[in-house]
């Protein structure tokens, strides 16, 4: 059996003064809940995520990382950087790295690849835009970002998150039916089953748009939906707790 996963995703928020109840009120609050919990924090926060979590059942991780080790790379930060803070997980290939800052498949595979050669749970987002929906080429676009991310992964397949984000769904309230994302689930799982059948059992498939409170048991009730990737509900413990509840 997969243990659900719920990870917010605080993208580009928060302050030193407004993390500190976040964090101790998700820490609060985590007791209670039997998925398993992490928060992936803006990199300045690190530290203070550390500080607020260590010792609790909440993991704490990072929105990106260098593909590169170290070196003349301004502004980036290494995943051994992100290793200094005790980071459970990295975020990679998210649809807002991808359009805003040109992300390709191949990036965010040899990002992947970077986190677990440094022991993070890299995080893997894939999903379609609307006009690629409307197209009917979500199947081709999934398939095609997961592909480079199975090549650089190899034999550590059962090692990453997957997490399937319509970027339609992002931020806008409009979410999936939870059978239009367990149909994407299904074939994300078929096609990891491709390369290694017992890996794709156990990696955990996580959906991310718009999951509020209010709609997370039934996408969670969906048997390739292991969790989710929470932005706009992670800011507000009370959201973020209830979604893990409802796990
Ligand atoms: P949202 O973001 O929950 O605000 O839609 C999810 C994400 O982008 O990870």
């Amino acid at each position: 059996m997969r243990a659900t996963l719920i990870a917010g995703n605080w993208k580009m928020n928060g302050s030193l003064a407004s993390n500190a109840g976040l964090l101790d009120d998700v820490r609060a609050g985590s007791g209670a809940s039997r998925a398993q919990l992490a928060v992936c924090v803006p990199a300045p926060y690190l530290a203070q995520a550390q500080a607020a979590l260590t010792g609790s059942a909440v993991a704490w991780g990072a929105q990106d990382l260098s593909v590169h080790d170290s070196g003349a790379y301004t502004g980036e930060v290494s995943a051994a950087m992100l290793g200094d803070f005790d980071c459970t997980y990295v975020i990679v290939g998210h649809s807002e790295r991808r359009s805003y800052h040109g992300e390709s498949d191949e990036l965010v595979a040899q990002k992947t690849a970077r986190a677990l050669a440094a022991r993070l749970v890299p995080i893997v987002c894939v999903g379609e835009t609307l006009a690629e929906r409307e197209q009917g080429a979500t199947e081709a676009v999934v398939v095609r970002q997961l592909k480079p991310v199975l090549d650089a992964v190899g034999s550590d397949l059962a090692k990453i998150v997957v997490a399937y984000e319509p970027v339609w769904a992002i931020g806008t309230g409009k979410t999936a039916t939870p059978e239009m994302a367990q149909q994407v689930h299904e074939l994300i799982r078929a096609t990891l089953a491709q390369r290694d059948a017992a890996a794709a059992q156990q990696v955990q498939i996580l959906y991310g748009g718009s999951m509020k409170p209010d709609n997370a048991k039934d996408l969670l009730a969906m048997p390739d939906i292991d969790g989710g990737l929470i932005g706009g509900a992670s800011l507000k413990a009370a959201d973020f707790l209830a979604i893990a509840h409802a796990a």
